[in-house]
């Protein structure tokens, strides 16, 4: 998507080798127009699709997520990232090790807003390890949920996330794909 492309060139800054900071208009600051058009071209590429749900992890994934529910006229649920045990009986849970942060999170949605009649759109912010994407893949299986495909913000295609995902046969629509950081700038891979 060249909106988003463009408005990478030129707010987002290259951390070391595999981080991209995006906080001007997505991480911190949220541009609210460009969310709207992501939301936008979430729904064009998912609309063949019998969306019910959109379904995302806190903090990050919480606006894209918002502005495709809008486009969608579907509830948005998010899972939160919770450190009690004790509603244990009510939630459907996962666990979701982050290798950049090298710290296990539990994330955990409530079974009232997740049925086996659901069929799950999932939407987050970055696609890195897969590892976020694929707690939320074990909370839609415990529900008994269909996931109907994956959509992503900004990917990285150098990390092992996609092929995760690809291998698991799951349909991914990423926005963005970048294929690698050169002395600090973007490299975009071709659009697929
Ligand atoms: P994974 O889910 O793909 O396995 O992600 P990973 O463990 O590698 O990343 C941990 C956190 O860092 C995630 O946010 C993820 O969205 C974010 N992240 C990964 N790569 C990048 C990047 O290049 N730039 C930025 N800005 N973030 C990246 P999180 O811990 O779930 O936090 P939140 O922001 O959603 O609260
Ligand atoms: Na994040
Ligand atoms: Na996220």
């Amino acid at each position: 998507m060249k909106l988003l492309e463009d408005r990478i060139k030129k707010d987002g800054q290259v951390i070391g080798t595999d981080v991209l900071k995006v906080d001007n208009f997505l991480n911190h600051q949220v541009d609210p127009d460009l969310m709207a058009d992501l939301g936008k071209e979430f729904y064009r590429r998912f609309s063949n699709e019998p969306i019910t749900k959109i379904l995302t992890v806190e903090s990050s994934g919480i606006a894209p997520a918002i502005a495709t529910a809008m486009e969608f006229h579907k509830p948005l649920v998010f899972a939160r990232k919770h450190k009690s045990l004790t509603l244990k009986d009510h939630l459907y849970t996962a666990t979701v090790y982050s290798f950049t942060k090298k710290t296990s999170n539990e994330i955990a949605i409530s079974r009232k807003f997740l049925s086996a009649d659901d069929n799950v759109l999932i939407i987050d912010d970055f696609l890195a390890n897969g590892q976020a994407v694929e707690g939320l893949m074990e909370i839609i299986a415990q529900a008994g949920a269909t996931l109907s495909g994956v959509g992503i913000v900004i990917e990285k295609t150098f990390q092992k996330g996609r092929k995760l995902l690809d291998d698991k046969h799951v349909r991914v629509e990423s926005l963005a794909r970048i294929s690698a950081f050169e002395d600090g700038h973007v490299i975009f891979a071709p659009e697929d």
